[in-house]
């Protein structure tokens, strides 16, 4: 298949693509570049063009004829879009819609999109399965939520195919180590903890230990990259044989504290973090934990890490193998 990979050069994209070559697909990648990295990117076309740039994104499409798209470019800071919200309305919301109109005007008609946790706001139930209620505590999980909407509005009208898949904590890297997590700067947790480690100093900080979890730091679902991944491939896969709307919550079930990943950390590299309390993060939930019955039932996904410290054992590797090149990496 060919395949258009928007945001193919950030962190869960750039996996996308090695996984889509990796499984003999034809891949173009569209991206702004804006955080993603042109070195993320190799072995497939790589277009620099950002989705709201409406002539250039037609003549992505004009003389290629994609089977499909898979689509992560978007703004995804949940703290920034608290601060900046029209940026992500205009690139997720805007930039999505850009992308819809070039895909129908020129026959693409399977989308899987990257959603994200952060549509269904404060947890109701201790797991959340795709039935809970959507209510986003912030302008990120907002502009997710506005774009699955019109992905199933667009299914309905005009005959579009659409997968969403809302990932909980992605995390870890790829076994090679080539490509993982690269934010500058930098605000997810195992990233931080690991990089603070590499670099030896105490700029590690714990936002919020007043939370109503049995810690007081907030409890997040940790799935890895690859296995996100795989479940893209799956999804496509259910497109050609189940046309129509679907949604799949993807995480592992098991939910980890601020503290549990800083011991697992400690545990996989031998270092102590060394870390400072702060107050609470702007827009955080307490606890996100999937229900993902539904993606392992239908699309057959199994998760292959299961275990948080394998998770974080990955993503060592790539944080030493990136800190050892990072003079020599162009941004
Ligand atoms: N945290 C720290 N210190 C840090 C970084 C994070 O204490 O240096 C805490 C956060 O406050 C939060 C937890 O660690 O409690 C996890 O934070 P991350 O930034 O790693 O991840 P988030 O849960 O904020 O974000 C993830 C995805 C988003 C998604 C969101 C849903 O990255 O795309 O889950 O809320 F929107």
């Amino acid at each position: 298949m060919k395949i258009l990979v928007t945001g193919g050069a950030g962190y869960i994209g750039s996996q996308m693509v090695k996984t889509l070559l990796d499984s003999g697909h034809d891949v173009t990648v569209l991206d702004d570049l804006s955080t993603g990295h042109a070195w993320a990117v190799s072995d497939c076309e790589l277009l620099q063009v950002n989705l709201l740039e409406e002539d250039k994104l037609s003549a992505v499409f004009r003389g290629r004829k994609f089977d499909g798209v898979i689509h992560f470019a978007a703004k995804s800071l949940v703290s920034e879009s608290v601060q900046k919200p029209d940026i992500y309305y205009r690139n997720n919301v805007v930039g999505t819609l850009n992308l819809i109109h070039s895909m129908l005007a020129h026959d693409v008609d399977k989308i899987v999109f990257s959603s994200t946790a952060a549509i269904f706001g404060n947890p109701t139930t201790p797991k959340i399965s795709e039935e809970h209620s959507k209510h986003p505590v912030n302008p990120y999980g907002k502009s997710k939520l506005m774009i699955e909407n019109m992905l199933e509005d667009m299914a309905f009208a005009y005959g579009l195919n659409a997968v969403c898949f809302r990932y909980f904590n992605a995390a870890g890297a790829d076994a090679s180590a080539s490509i993982g997590e690269a934010h500058e700067p930098e605000t997810h947790l195992i990233p931080n903890v690991l990089r603070s480690l590499l670099k030896g100093e105490a700029d590690m900080k714990v936002f919020g230990v007043d939370y109503d979890t049995l810690d007081g730091t907030c409890v997040r679902d940790y799935i890895h990259v690859n296995d996100l991944a795989d479940a893209h491939l799956l999804g496509f896969d259910l497109l050609k044989s189940t046309p129509g709307f679907h949604t799949y919550n993807l995480g592992n079930g098991n939910g980890f504290s601020v503290m549990d990943v800083i011991r697992a950390c400690e545990t996989v590299t031998g270092k102590k973090v060394r870390y400072t309390v702060e107050g609470r993060r702007q827009g955080d939930p307490a606890v996100l934990v999937a229900d993902s019955t539904k993606a392992r039932t239908h699309l057959n996904w199994e998760p292959e890490f299961v275990n948080l410290e394998q998770i974080i054992e990955t993503a060592w590797r790539w944080h030493k193998n990136f800190h050892a090149r990072w003079s020599q990496i162009p941004e």
